[in-house]
């Protein structure tokens, strides 16, 4: 109730403000000692994936705090882990505003922010100083002047630099919001990425003996034989899990007749992830753990995510419509 009332005055404006306003308050002190007090810690109901010890199966998308600047209050909130990111090499700062949009009939957003974002050494200094002991997952991109062609060095800086601070590390190859970023999920390119950043996770895993696994993120814009092809990569070159899906270009909406830039995603993307995370399962036979993310907007939709073959599940928008008790909702009844 109290967060419907809050959501009634924050949906009055521009999404990336209100956004940047909540934050902002919930940054002070006193606002998260007063946070802790209302929400009791959840049991833990430890499940093993990718051979670490998620405290629930339920986390936060990347994209909600990029910077990891709110590491704290998330985990207040409940959630079994967090993926910070998309961060890039270099700071950032992404595409023109406005670039968030609220589809409120629809339990949906469109996005199209661009990586913004304040760099790796940024994160790794927030990482630091959160003193955060739970699951943390780093989301990484290549900067936008980076071409795709040297793409994949950006994502080995941030392996490297990264890989002592992250419990998993994301590789993002399906952002619709960076030009082309996409095409690293097909043939040679993907290859070529997957080579690579196995070669860096050895080389990481015997400096620091300490293994990271690797997940890679990926479109729901995909074709069957598409993602067939990717699945079986991912087998050959032992990635450690999937994360299914990033946001949609493929819709419709418009405003002022112009049909709204950037990637959708909520209520609408349900389905088109969930015949993802079905087509991977089928594929990946549990040899390679499913992140099931897009959509979830209530215990039925986390459970059907899970039924299909999802062993972990995250939500962005879902909280955006429907607040934290959504998420303790769904990981107490889970
Ligand atoms: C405003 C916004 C920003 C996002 N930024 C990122 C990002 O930086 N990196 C990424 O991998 N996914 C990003 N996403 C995608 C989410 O992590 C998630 O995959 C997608 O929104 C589907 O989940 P949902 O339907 O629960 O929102 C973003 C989504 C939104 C709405």
């Amino acid at each position: 109730m109290f967060y419907y009332l809050i959501r009634k005055l924050l949906f009055l404006i521009d999404p990336e403000k209100s956004h940047t306003l909540v934050f902002k308050y919930l940054n002070v002190k006193y606002i998260q000692i007063l946070i802790g007090l209302f929400l009791k810690p959840i049991p833990s109901i430890p499940i093993k994936c990718m051979g670490l010890k998620f405290p629930n199966k339920v986390g936060l998308a990347a994209g909600m705090d990029k910077n990891g600047e709110y590491i704290n209050f998330f985990s207040k909130l409940g959630f079994g882990f967090i993926e910070l990111g998309t961060v890039t090499p270099l700071p950032q700062i992404g595409n023109q505003k406005p670039r968030m949009f609220r589809i409120f009939q629809s339990e949906a957003i469109i996005n199209n922010m661009g990586f913004n974002n304040l760099g790796i050494d940024n994160l790794i200094y927030n990482i630091k100083k959160s003193k955060f002991k739970g699951i943390i997952g780093v989301n990484i991109g290549k900067n936008k002047n980076t071409s795709i062609k040297n793409a994949t060095n950006d994502y080995l800086i941030c392996i490297e630099k990264i890989y002592y601070y992250a419990s998993y590390i994301a590789i993002n190859i399906s952002s619709p919001n960076t030009k082309n970023l996409r095409n690293l999920q097909y043939g040679i390119l993907f290859k070529n990425l997957l080579k690579n950043i196995k070669i860096k996770q050895k080389e990481m895993h015997q400096k620091y003996s300490k293994y990271v696994p690797i997940a890679i993120k990926i479109s729901p814009d995909l074709s069957k034989n598409e993602i067939i092809y990717i699945s079986n990569q991912l087998i050959k070159f032992k990635i450690d899990a999937v994360i299914a899906t990033n946001t949609t270009s493929d819709h419709l909406y418009k405003k002022n007749k112009k049909k709204i830039k950037g990637g959708l995603s909520g209520l609408p993307l349900q389905k088109k992830s969930n015949d993802v995370v079905s087509i991977l399962h089928k594929q990946l036979k549990r040899k390679i753990p499913i992140i099931g993310v897009g959509g979830i907007n209530s215990l039925h939709s986390a459970k059907k995510k899970i039924k299909l073959g999802a062993e972990l599940i995250q939500i962005y928008s879902g909280l955006i419509y429907h607040g934290p008790k959504l998420i303790r909702n769904i990981i107490k009844k889970l």
